[in-house]
């Protein structure tokens, strides 16, 4: 693997992934080590566009069109990971594993055109390690209640959240080496270290 690798933070609702990819983002400013930072939905301005459409709480997309909708804000970021793939560090806050995750074994959409859409956008684009950040149900409701605003993903029933978090996990054990799980439910500071430790290796 790259010592600029991709690196991804995936998972539910409230798992904590956005804080944790914060942390690691500046430890390697603090340390002069170049790096971007992005996420999906988002990423350039115009996957931003796509974010606000696709998460705003008046608009209610069928299951396809949403696919459809992540697959456009990801199509504008490639080009930002191209730029930088190989050259730099590339710290991505969601990615892949959330499509499979959410709108398969979430939404039940087709996961073949899942996984076609997928590699035409990649090409030679490819992960080299993900943080799977997970949460137990309380911590989850908590967490939620704890935010200012709710979009349009952040009100399913707690038995959705279940089946993507499922779905994550069963993921990541068809490649058990090139992820490792973060149990949110823990003490944040000790997640932040074993994460650090982790980061050091991965771009030694
Ligand atoms: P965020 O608020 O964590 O940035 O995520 C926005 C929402 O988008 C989150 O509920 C997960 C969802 N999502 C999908 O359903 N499919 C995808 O492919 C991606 C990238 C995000």
């Amino acid at each position: 693997m790259s010592n600029k690798p991709i690196i991804v933070f995936e998972g539910i609702e409230g798992s904590g992934k956005s804080h944790h990819i914060s942390v690691v983002s500046k430890y390697l400013k603090k340390k002069r080590i170049n790096h971007i930072k992005i996420r999906e939905p988002g990423g350039n301005s115009n996957s931003e566009k796509i974010r606000k459409l696709i998460l705003n709480n008046k608009s209610n997309f069928n299951k396809n069109t949403d696919l459809l909708l992540y697959m456009a804000a990801r199509s504008e970021n490639i080009d930002v990971i191209k730029k930088s793939f190989n050259k730099k560090i590339i710290l991505i806050d969601r990615f892949t594993d959330s499509t499979i995750a959410y709108q398969y074994y979430g939404m039940g959409v087709d996961l073949n055109l899942i996984e076609t859409l997928n590699k035409s956008l990649l090409k030679n684009i490819k992960v080299g390690f993900t943080f799977l950040n997970i949460v137990n149900q309380k911590n989850l409701q908590k967490r939620l209640k704890q935010r200012k605003a709710l979009n349009r993903y952040d009100k399913f029933k707690m038995s959705f959240y279940n089946k993507v978090q499922n779905g994550f996990i069963k993921l990541s054990k068809k490649q058990k080496n090139k992820y490792q799980l973060i149990n949110s439910n823990l003490e944040i500071d000790k997640n932040e270290k074993l994460i650090l430790k982790k980061i050091d290796k991965l771009i030694k």
